[in-house]
């Protein structure tokens, strides 16, 4: 933690986080805060009327990992057209990218989101672009703000009065720069902090406090091995450089800053110590006797979600959904409905990243915030786990162990990406299965939403029935750490690292 320090009595802290770097809403008037002070705000999607998560690409394509979401908001089209072609535009520079001849890891592209604030004034939302290519992981901040006043979107720069009030901002912050020694690059060449261009300004935001967050992208200001750079600029200096979209954005901060974590009720309640997740209609069918199937939707919710919810329903048949956290935490009403009509939420980790890249600690980290955002959401707590594009190892499993999961991985692919017309994914889907499957859908995509009722017509006509994947052991109870594929096939963790010993392809 970077130790706070004075210059002309006002407190100004640069911190490199390789983290989100947000900080959920505190109370404006208890000062000081506890954390840092360019951790921003977060307001909880769940929150913002109309809002739903668009998935732009999932999956594995021509040896490269994807995953882009983005949020929706009903009433504001405008911000989520800018938004998808922001991503859009992240995501094309991505895949026309050539790989370099000599790796030997797939490269990767995530583009995770947060609301940085929500008000009836005024919407943020702070794109997180990570890529990895030749030069290891690196991550952009991009932040767009919509006034709802004028339904107007507007850049970062938005936010700031004027030309004048942007060169003081500038100066500010390259003087903070310059005190600290924190280099300034343009590709290789190191610049004077003083002359930092605005342009790098694409992501202002607020901490809950209200001072004013300017965050710069990987390797714009420091080494990219330093990772996340920010400045905040107290409010005392940054409020007077503020457009009137810049005062509404702040407003919204300030004022929707709430006591968190302070009772022992929140305690309660944010503790993931939960009863398992089950279905509730789990132990009706014996699959020992029945030809049972177990459906699987990773990836959402999306938009079709409740619409697959009313067709399975209509079947009374059950699924077994893999939601990813952030996901979670936007729709909660979604994944309770899951729960009330007895199907089973597991966890498809926060943000889908390829884990086998990642640390052990952040493996934990994705794994336990999708774990806390469910429970949050249902009240009980996930007992299985999906790795994003299959990727798994050794390390990954005993984590998910640990934190008491079982890994479920699949040995029907609906392809539902690849050749995504509804009644091919029904075909493939109903010549692939087999009694004890673990089928592999996305509900995120509306062709896999369409071919669903075909899809339960056609396996109930052949005998099926539709459980959860618990269900297809039966008595034999899931064990964490373990590796099941299908009703036949579970692999113990020592058995993994011999016969998987590494990621496997989707
Ligand atoms: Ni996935």
């Amino acid at each position: 933690m970077p130790k706070k320090r004075f210059i002309g009595g006002i407190a100004w802290v640069v911190a490199m986080l390789a983290g989100c770097g947000a900080a959920t809403a505190s109370p404006a008037t208890r000062a000081p805060l506890p954390s840092e002070p360019t951790m921003i705000n977060y307001v909880d999607p769940s929150v913002v009327h109309g809002l739903t998560i668009r998935t732009l690409s999932t999956g594995e394509r021509g040896g490269r990992r994807m995953h882009a979401s983005y949020p929706a908001v009903a009433g504001a089209p405008r911000l989520t057209d800018r938004l998808r072609d922001t991503v859009e535009d992240e995501l094309h520079r991505f895949t026309w990218r050539k790989t370099p001849g000599d790796t030997a890891v797939a490269p990767e592209f995530n583009v995770d989101w947060l609301l940085a604030a929500a008000s009836e004034e005024v919407l943020g939302v702070r794109l997180r672009v990570g890529r990895s290519m030749d030069a290891g992981w690196r991550e952009s901040r991009t932040t767009l703000w919509y006034d709802r006043t004028d339904r107007r979107v507007l850049d970062s720069a938005g936010l700031i009065r004027d030309d004048a009030a942007m060169t003081t901002l500038v100066r500010l912050v390259g003087q903070e720069m310059t005190r600290r020694g924190t280099p300034v690059r343009l590709g290789s060449l190191r610049l004077d902090p003083l002359r930092l261009d605005p342009a790098m300004f694409d992501s202002l935001v607020f901490n809950p406090r209200g001072d004013l967050v300017v965050e710069f992208d990987d390797g714009q200001v420091g080494s990219r091995a330093t990772g996340r750079v920010a400045v905040a600029v107290p409010s005392a200096v940054s409020e007077p450089l503020l457009s009137p979209t810049g005062l509404r954005a702040r407003r919204a901060v300030v004022s929707s800053a709430r006591p968190s974590g302070t009772s022992e009720q929140d305690m309660l309640d944010a503790s993931t110590d939960k009863p398992p997740a089950r279905s509730s209609r789990a132990g009706e069918v014996d699959c020992a006797r029945a030809r049972c199937v177990a459906l699987t939707y990773d990836d959402g919710p999306g938009p079709g979600t409740g619409r697959l919810l009313d067709v399975l329903g209509r079947y009374g048949a059950r699924a077994t959904f893999f939601p990813l956290g952030s996901g979670a935490s936007a729709r909660p009403d979604l994944l309770r409905r899951m729960r009330d009509e007895g199907h089973l939420v597991a966890n498809h980790t926060w943000s889908h990243r390829d884990l086998t890249m990642l640390t052990t600690l952040m493996v934990t980290s994705q794994l336990d915030r999708a774990q806390h955002a469910i429970a949050q959401a249902i009240g009980q707590a996930p007992t299985l786990m999906r790795p994003p594009y299959g990727g798994l190892d050794g390390r990954v499993a005993d984590v998910a162990g640990g934190l008491g999961m079982s890994v479920v991985r699949w040995n029907v692919n609906a392809d539902d990406r690849e050749d995504p017309a509804p009644r091919a994914i029904a075909e493939r889907v109903v010549a692939r299965t087999g009694p004890g499957s673990i089928v592999l859908m996305h509900d995120v995509h509306d062709a896999t939403v369409d071919a669903a009722p075909e899809i339960l017509r056609r396996l109930t006509e052949a005998g099926y029935t539709f459980v959860t994947v618990p269900e297809l052991y039966g008595r034999r109870a899931m064990r964490p750490g373990w590796i099941y594929d299908s009703g036949a096939a579970a692999t113990s963790p020592e058995r993994l690292s011999a016969s998987y010993p590494g990621a496997m392809s989707p």
